[in-house]
Parts: structure tokens; sequence; C-alpha cells
């Protein structure tokens, strides 16, 4: 009799997961139409911001930034040879989000390697190779800045290459 009744519970159980199942098939049939509008979301439109200007960076010397937003900080860095994503006359200035892509945590700059560092689980990324992981627990590059730098020599961020740590999309 105890048995019937542990059967009598599977089947409550299996009945109950065929609806749930049928809820997940009725919902799968409507994902394409969400994910299309969600695509259309995901399209943003990067402010033009300036940053500072040409004569205020020295190699090495990083100037602490925001972008696009002032809860994005960041880094401007002038690092004294021409690189990816580099601007200026020498190609040589990038600018990179400083949240860890792991967890947020918040990097600083090693000019022995030219490497942002993170103090959480030392995940390290290469400044020189376009925000490259080069070790640790992130599962992305870090983002970088897309810079112009116009006739006065003022550099603006107007873009950035990467998800950066914490957001749905770049742009709030
Ligand atoms: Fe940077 Fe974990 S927060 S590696």
């Amino acid at each position: 009799m105890k048995c019937y009744r542990l059967v009598d519970v599977g089947r409550r159980e299996f009945l109950r997961g065929g609806l749930f199942g049928a809820a997940g098939a009725a919902a799968a049939t409507v994902m394409p139409a969400a994910s299309a509008r969600a695509e259309g979301l995901a399209r943003v439109s990067y402010p033009s911001n300036r940053l500072a200007n040409i004569a205020d960076l020295k190699v090495d010397e990083p100037v602490e930034i925001a972008y696009p937003d002032p809860d994005s900080p960041g880094v401007l860095l002038k690092l004294g040879k021409a690189v990816p994503g580099g601007v200026g006359p020498d190609g040589d200035i990038v600018a990179f989000s400083i949240l860890c892509p792991h967890k947020g945590w918040l990097l600083t700059y090693n000019a022995g390697d030219r490497t942002l560092n993170c103090p959480g689980h030392y995940s390290r990324f290469d400044c020189e190779a376009g925000g490259q992981q080069t070790w640790g627990h992130a599962t992305q590059n870090l983002p970088q800045f897309e810079l112009r730098i116009d006739a006065q020599g003022d550099i603006y961020a107007e873009g950035v290459d990467e998800l950066i740590y914490g957001r749905l999309s770049n742009v709030l």
C-alpha cells in the first residue's frame, strides 16, 4: 500500500513536470521574438567625453578617468610605443576600464610590465595588447575605450570594445 502511494506521488510529480515542460516548450517558441527585441536594445550610442589633453600625459603615469559615465572608472595611459588601439602622434595612448571583468575589483597599473593587475584573484591584463588577459580568473579581456584626438590635442573617449563589469549594457 505504501508503495502505491509513492507511485501516486511519483505520477503527480511526473505530471507536474510535464506541465512545466509544456510551459517551457511554449516559452521556447516565443524566444526568437524576445531575443530579436533584445538585440535591438543591445545597440548603444556612446557619448563623446573629453578625458584629458596630450600635454597632460607622461609615459607610464596613469591618469584616472571615467567612461562612459561616472560609475565606470578607467585609466588613460601613454605607453611610449605604438600599440593596438593606440592614438596620438606616437600611437601609444590607450584607455581601459579598471573594473576587473571577473568580480569587479579595481585594477592597478604596473609600469614594470605594462599590465593592469587585480588584487582580488590576481587576473592580469596586457595594456600593450589591447587589454588581453594573460592570467587569472576573468573570462574576458579588459574593456578598452576607443579614443580620438582633435587638432588641439584633446583626447576623447567614444566607445568601448567589451562589456564593462556588472552591466547588461555599457550605457545605462
Ligand atoms: Fe579580479 Fe577576481 S575580481 S580576478
